[in-house]
């Protein structure tokens, strides 16, 4: 079975699962945090060398006060204690997105688990927190012209590859995206990475993916007939 290098995942429906059960949308949050944990430990024992995951995107901070800081403080929660399991099975913990307007505490928590997994090399969980598509690339533009301004590249050298290092994190394409919750879009995720990503869409709200749907993914993305804009041989 062919096991995907990069997989990653638009972790939606936290808010519709809690609502549906009458609780509020922070319930669901918590309760996609432990899906998060499982789904992340079952990918790299399935063989995934790369995963990434949609935590907060930049246009999430337009949601309530409430809201925004209840999945703060859920970010600074995991990091401290609950990422433990991964960080003991050798995954090295990386974050894209933007530092402003992150809070202080926030920040922190995200340089410990970065620092503290640094040298691990069975895996890595990328974590897109205060994310844009469409910001890394602008991110990127800005860093590739100041490097030109001052002499470090040439504009002959920008290829693909050298485009890539200019990213939050200089990662291998992503092979396939996963989206929860059955919306059929891609959100401003990862733009450049997904390329020439396989799709995945289910219905299932992200609290309730689970071990066996991953399995299913797993199959499904087997059987596809990935070609790079190539022809098929015989
Ligand atoms: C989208 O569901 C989900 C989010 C904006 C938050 C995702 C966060 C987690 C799964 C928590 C754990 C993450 C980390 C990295 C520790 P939604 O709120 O848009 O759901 P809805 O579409 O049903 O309203």
């Amino acid at each position: 079975m062919i096991v995907p290098n990069h997989v990653a995942i638009i972790m939606d429906g936290n808010g519709r699962w809690a609502t549906k059960r009458g609780k509020e949308r922070s319930f669901g949050h918590l309760e996609g945090s432990k899906t998060l944990e499982k789904i992340s430990l079952y990918a790299f024992k399935k063989g995934v060398k790369v995963l990434s995951v949609y935590a907060f995107s930049c246009d999430n901070f337009k949601r309530s006060k409430e809201e925004v800081d209840y999945l703060m403080n859920l970010f600074i929660k995991m990091f401290k204690t609950k990422m433990k399991k991964l960080k003991d099975k050798g995954i090295k913990i990386v974050f894209s997105g933007r530092k402003e307007p992150l809070r202080e505490d926030v920040l922190k928590a995200m340089d410990k688990i970065s620092f503290d997994t640094k040298n691990n090399q069975n895996g890595i969980l990328n974590i897109c927190l205060n994310y844009g598509g469409q910001e890394e690339l602008i991110d990127a533009s800005i860093k590739i012209a100041n490097d030109i301004n001052t002499n470090k590249i040439d504009i002959e050298n920008i290829d693909k590859e050298l485009f890539n290092k200019y990213l939050y994190n200089d990662l291998p394409v992503i092979d396939l995206l996963i989206r929860t919750s059955g919306e059929l879009r891609v959100s401003d995720f990862m733009l450049y990475q997904m390329a020439y990503a396989e799709f995945y869409f289910t219905s299932t709200l992200f609290p309730d993916f689970n071990e066996e749907e991953f399995d299913k993914v797993l199959d499904a993305y087997d059987k596809r007939d990935r070609r790079f804009g190539s022809i098929k041989e015989n």
